[in-house]
Order: structure tokens, then C-alpha cells, then sequence
């Protein structure tokens, strides 16, 4: 039977089977420091045993926690926490690299009503869930601004664009599942590419972020960092700042 199409934009869960492992593994933990009976005692038998499940039981089940508020509210502040970073003017031609479901891509669009937004991306669902290209241009559908966006599947390592085609770049989460340093490179190095001289690259990463701002500076780029909400994103994400001369 055909899957009945949501009614709401939805942006999907990040790394699924991660928050699903941060719970069922959290939660066995405890699970283990229930059932067995020397749970009462203080003794040898907690320090060794429940005490360090419980601990790391707990610590898990934080991070699953704070990671689902960063799925349900925190990527929406951080959307708009990055796209706060450039100054619009409404008629830029934007590019959002793995942009998964459209979160960046359909933020960006908004801000660019004479402009164009494109989104490019691999549809990998281990890295979002339910990912397609479908599935987010049904979200760009119900946001109203399918008209002034295109998606692109292809890989960040080899983008069939032009050079200098774009004014601003955004990607978030994106380049650390390029596991292979030599093609992370390879994508730094294609978003220089097809940046115009002037143009900003944002890039939010929860890790690699320095060696990111480091091939930024050595290709010539004016680089800063800022940090994320600690609040609501988990993990803590940092954006790359990059000005192309
Ligand atoms: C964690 S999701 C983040 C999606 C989106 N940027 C967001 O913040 O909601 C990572 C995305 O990067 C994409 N991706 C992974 N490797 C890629 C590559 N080599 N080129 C383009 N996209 C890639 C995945 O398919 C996935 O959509």
C-alpha cells in the first residue's frame, strides 16, 4: 500500500540508529541493574558491578535525550543561527551541501525570493532518516518555495556545477560522513570551487571543524568559528566561517 504523504514539512532524525542505540543501550544497562538482586546492597557487588552500569546507563540516556532535542527543536534554532551569519540581500544564489530532507535549503530559500536555492546530496538514510529526494522536495512543496529551489544527487567530493556559480554555501552535518580524509578534502576543496571570489561558505560540523578552517586558510580564505547553542544542539556544533577572496 502507498505511504500517505505528510501534511507537514518534516526534516527527518539525524543518524537514526544512533539515537536508537543511545536508548535501547541506555536503558538495557539499567535494565541489567534491576534484575539482578544485589541492587540493594552497598558492596562490592554495586562498586563493581551496578554502579558503573547505572552510570554509564544514565550518561547514554542523557545523550539520547539532549539528541532528541536537538532533533525536534535545537536544528531549527541552529538553522537560523547560521543563516543569521550572512547578511541577505535577496537575490543570492545559494547552495546547501547534504542538505538531506531540506532543512538549510528551505531556510535559505526564504531569505532569497529573487534568488535560487540548490540542494545536493548522496540520500544516504543511515545519515538521516527516511532520506530522498523526494521526500524533500515534498517538504520544499508544503513549504511554498519549490519554484526558486533544485536538488542534485551527486556527492560533495564532485559536484557537476560550474565554478563560481554560487554566492553562499551552507552545510550542516554534512562533510564528517565523508569518512575517507582525501574526499573530505576533495569536498572542501569542490565548495571553494563553486563559490564565487567574495562569496561565504558556512560549514557546521560537530567535529573536524578545525582541520575544515585550516584547508579554508590554506586555500586562501578569511576564516572564523563560532559555536552553536550548548543548549540545544547535541552535539555541540560549531560553523565554520569562510570568506572566498
Ligand atoms: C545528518 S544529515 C544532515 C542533513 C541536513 N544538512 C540537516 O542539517 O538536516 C547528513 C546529510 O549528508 C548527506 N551526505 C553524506 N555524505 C555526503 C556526500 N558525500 N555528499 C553529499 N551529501 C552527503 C547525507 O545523505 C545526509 O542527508
Amino acid at each position: 500500500m502507498a505511504k500517505a504523504l505528510a501534511v507537514k514539512p518534516d526534516y527527518g532524525v539525524d543518524a537514526p540508529a544512533v539515537m536508537r542505540n543511545l536508548f535501547l543501550i541506555g536503558g538495557f544497562l539499567w535494565l541489567l541493574v534491576f534484575i539482578t538482586p544485589a541492587h540493594i546492597h552497598i558492596g562490592p557487588a554495586d562498586l563493581l558491578f551496578h554502579y558503573p552500569l547505572a552510570w554509564t546507563g544514565s550518561f547514554l540516556l542523557v545523550e539520547g535525550f539532549l539528541f532528541l532535542i536537538y532533533v525536534k527543536f535545537g536544528k531549527f534554532r541552529h538553522r537560523d543561527f547560521m543563516l543569521s551569519l550572512y547578511r541577505w540581500r535577496g537575490d543570492e544564489r545559494v547552495l546547501d551541501v547534504g542538505c538531506g530532507r531540506g532543512l538549510l535549503l528551505a531556510g535559505a530559500a526564504k531569505l532569497v525570493p529573487d534568488g535560487h536555492a540548490t540542494g545536493i546530496d548522496v540520500w544516504s538514510n543511515v545519515d538521516m532518516g527516511a532520506n530522498s529526494a523526494e521526500a524533500t522536495q515534498h517538504n520544499l512543496d508544503l513549504e511554498g518555495i519549490a519554484g526558486r529551489c533544485s536538488l542534485v544527487s551527486a556527492g560533495a567530493q564532485q559536484m557537476p556545477f560550474e565554478d563560481a556559480t554560487f554566492d553562499v554555501i551552507v552545510s550542516n552535518l554534512c562533510l564528517h560522513n565523508i569518512y575517507d580524509k582525501p574526499t573530505r578534502q576533495r569536498a572542501l576543496a569542490e565548495i571553494a570551487r563553486v563559490l564565487r571570489p567574495g562569496g561565504l561558505a558556512l560549514i557546521s560540523d560537530y567535529k573536524l571543524t578545525t582541520a575544515y578552517a585550516a584547508q579554508f586558510r590554506e586555500m586562501g580564505f578569511v576564516v572564523t568559528m563560532k559555536w552553536g547553542s550548548f543548549a540545544t544542539t547535541f552535539p555541540p556544533l560549531r560553523v565554520v566561517i569562510a570568506r572566498k577572496p
